[in-house]
């Protein structure tokens, strides 16, 4: 139905007129404002906002009467329903069975900003616009509308028995019809117009031709739950103000984690080289809300920025960084493949043995309480969908990163916490790596770099890319990927049976007797490993066998380095295959994630290119 311009109807009698301001001042009564803004009990709120807005208890509404309020002239909302304008949202504390309601204006949606005074004066000016504002806005004109809405608080479960259940969703109601919007407004999902949160977010669009009023109502919930909802509430002519991903491939990466630490990156901010600067320079852009798997507290919430941020155990951002003894550290980072932006999160005192779930926000950096002018662009919040991780049990694997030279080496690595922290780790490794660099320039000192293009060895490679290729190689096989003892990673191969755990535990005889017999799990990949950082037994996870194709197709072959070929025993050893299902890490490639990728990804060689390659044994390091 189409809702009919409003006219003016000065002509209204004095004894209606009092009736409305009646009706108003019952409506904005200090009673129903408060109803509005109970206090939120047991919450730290911080700058969560309590901005008044107007609640219509239960059935209550206002009468169809206030079409006498010609908003021609008042430009104005009908008292008891709030606006919402472009891209500005707005909050409100919800008590259970209650709605509150918004409008969107039809000049908000299609730009006409001026009271019913400025129309006219414009009507004048412009020639071509012929009459006031009904017939500016064909019927036939529409845009599109995006509502969202976020509930950043919902009652908590104050019953008596254990069941971790959530209150029921909110719902949200879009009409056309003051009707359906707020007076009765439809709380079956079936109904058109009708939405119910997801997780404590919604989104709706639809293609506006006048007022759209929207109703956001709390159910009513049983007496299991105390306390209000809160919502944030917006209407945006750009794209959702609250957006949350779904079902697409995660944002944010878990690399890798030890015990106590993990490290999680986010995807390439950006692969232009000329935007690399400016984003670097930039604030981290986004925000992260880790909890425990099990953990019941940001059910109900996990699609919306501002209930996760109220909920969630571990908040990694801007502020976090700042606080003394905060469990993570955020910031900007170019390493990793391919050198471009990311946010990394280290985190550095989680439990052991513990299932973590990290969601990423891109935070509005408009919020509820603000009134300045904004413009109309990329405001709201982002919501991720969800990276899960873990830690593990064993204290010998160590997160690694910021490595100098080994700049993409960021996993789990043998260690000693006995004798290195993780920063020392680190170090010593990486210095390793570079002094066995060092040999490789002596060699590639021989080969003739700088010739002209023909004469090189290759015409597809340069020395630079046999250098990169060399450097990979190295660090790869020289700091080698680590797993608990344990673990069950059927790719992993066990190392450095024979000695004893940094506690001084050696494994039981019956495990550690097979092992000590094979030289390969009785030793590490580098006696390196064995004499100086004495990690005792762990997994090693093989570097993927296209890392040491690389350098055999990067390098000249006078430089006499070879890989094994796949069937030999040799290789088994010494370089893991890519496994097809990519559930578990099958082999090794420094800068890539234990999160599943979605885009597949063809790195093998091309092995026409590697018929040539004579049958030599692994090259091992140490
Ligand atoms: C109002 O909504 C009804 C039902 O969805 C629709 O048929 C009608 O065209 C709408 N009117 C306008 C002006 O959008
Ligand atoms: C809540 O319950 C009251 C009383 O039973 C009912 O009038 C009201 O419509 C209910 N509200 C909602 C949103 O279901
Ligand atoms: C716990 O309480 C909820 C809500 O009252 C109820 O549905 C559920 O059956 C109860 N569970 C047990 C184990 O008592
Ligand atoms: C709005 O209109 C566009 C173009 O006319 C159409 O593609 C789109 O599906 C419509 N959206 C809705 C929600 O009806
Ligand atoms: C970042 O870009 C590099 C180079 O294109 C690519 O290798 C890498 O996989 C990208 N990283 C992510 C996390 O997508
Ligand atoms: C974030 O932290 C940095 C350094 O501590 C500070 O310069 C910056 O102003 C902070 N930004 C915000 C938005 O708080
Ligand atoms: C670690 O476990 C303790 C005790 O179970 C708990 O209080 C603490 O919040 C947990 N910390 C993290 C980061 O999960
Ligand atoms: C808000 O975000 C927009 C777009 O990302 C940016 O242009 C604007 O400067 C930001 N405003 C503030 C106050 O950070
Ligand atoms: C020593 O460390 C190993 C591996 O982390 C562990 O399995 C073992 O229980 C520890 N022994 C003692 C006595 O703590
Ligand atoms: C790590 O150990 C080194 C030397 O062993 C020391 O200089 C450094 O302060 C330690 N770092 C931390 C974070 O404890
Ligand atoms: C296994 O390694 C330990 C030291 O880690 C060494 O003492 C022992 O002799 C080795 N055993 C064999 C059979 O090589
Ligand atoms: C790969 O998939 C097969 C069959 O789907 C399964 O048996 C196997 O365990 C999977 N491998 C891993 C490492 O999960």
């Amino acid at each position: 139905m189409q809702l009919s311009p409003l006219q003016s109807r000065l002509a209204a009698s004095l004894a209606a007129s009092l009736f409305l301001l009646a009706l108003y001042l019952l409506l904005f009564s200090p009673n129903v404002a408060l109803a509005a803004e109970l206090p939120v009990d047991s919450y730290e709120l911080g700058d969560a906002p309590h901005e008044i807005g107007i609640v219509l208890q239960g059935a209550a509404s206002y009468e169809p009467e206030f079409d006498l309020f010609d908003r021609s002239i008042i430009g104005r909302a009908p008292p008891g329903v709030a606006t919402l304008e472009n891209n500005k949202p707005k909050a409100l504390n919800l008590q259970p069975g209650t709605t509150a309601c918004y409008m969107v204006e039809k000049s908000t949606i299609f730009g006409n900003d001026g009271s019913g005074n400025a129309r006219k004066v414009e009507g004048k000016k412009d020639g071509s616009s012929t009459g006031g504002a009904s017939s500016r806005f064909s019927d036939k004109v529409s845009k599109t509308l995006y509502l969202s809405a976020n509930a950043c608080l919902q009652p908590h479960f104050a019953g008596s028995n254990d069941t971790k259940s959530s209150p029921p969703q909110l719902i949200l109601s879009i009409s056309n019809s003051t009707e359906d919007g707020c007076q009765k407004p439809s709380n079956d999902p079936k109904d058109a117009g009708v939405t119910l949160f997801e997780e404590g977010a919604a989104m709706y669009s639809l293609n506006a031709t006048g007022d759209i009023y929207v109703g956001i109502t709390a159910p009513n919930v049983s007496s299991d739950f105390q306390g209000v909802y809160n919502f944030e509430v917006a209407a945006s002519l750009t794209g959702y103000f609250h957006w949350y991903q779904k079902g697409d491939a995660a944002e944010l990466l878990w690399m890798d984690s030890d015990s106590t630490s993990a490290l999680l990156v986010t995807r390439n901010l950006t692969e232009n080289e000329a935007d690399i600067r400016r984003i670097m320079d930039q604030e981290p852009p986004y925000e992260l809300f880790v909890s425990k798997k099990d953990s019941a507290a940001t059910n109900g919430l996990k699609h919306s920025a501002c209930g996760l941020q109220h909920t969630a155990q571990i908040t990694a951002n801007n502020l976090s960084n700042s606080q003394l003894n905060s469990p993570v550290r955020t910031g900007m980072t170019l390493r990793g493949p391919g050198s471009f932006p990311k946010q990394q999160f280290y985190f550095v005192s989680l439990n052991a043995s513990s299932s973590y779930t990290g969601t990423l926000v891109k935070k509005s950096n408009v919020t509820a309480h603000e009134k300045r002018e904004v413009g109309d662009f990329g405001l709201g919040s982002v919501v991720f969908e969800a990276t899960e991780f873990q830690t593990v049990s064993a204290t010998n694997c160590k997160v690694v990163t910021d490595l100098e030279f080994c700049n993409e080496i960021q996993y789990a690595v043998p260690g000693n916490d006995k004798k290195f922290n993780s920063t020392a780790l680190a170090k010593a490794y990486d210095d390793y790596a570079k002094n066995m660099y060092a040999n490789f320039e002596t060699v590639m000192m021989q080969i003739p770099c700088e010739a002209s293009r023909t004469s090189l060895y290759s015409l597809a490679r340069n020395c630079d890319d046999c250098k990169a290729a060399y450097k990979k190689w190295l660090c790869t096989v020289s700091i080698p990927r680590c797993e608990d003892f344990a673990s069950s990673n059927q790719f992993a191969l066990t190392r450095n049976a024979g000695q004893a755990f940094p506690n001084g535990t050696q494994l039981p005889d019956d495990v550690r007797n097979p092992l000590v017999a094979l030289p390969y799990s009785n030793a590490s990949r580098n006696t390196f490993i064995d004499s100086e950082i004495q990690p005792g037994p762990y997994k090693e996870v093989l570097p993927c066998e296209d890392i040491c194709y690389e350098v055999v197709q990067s390098c000249p072959a006078k430089i006499g380095f070879n890989c094994p070929r796949p069937h030999l025993m040799s290789f088994a050893y010494s370089y893991g295959q890519r496994d097809t299902n990519g559930s578990t890490v099958s082999c090794n490639y420094p800068g890539e994630a234990r999160t599943p990728m979605s885009a597949a990804r063809n790195l093998l060689p091309d092995l026409i290119l590697l018929s040539g390659v004579s049958t030599a044994a692994a090259m091992m390091l140490g």
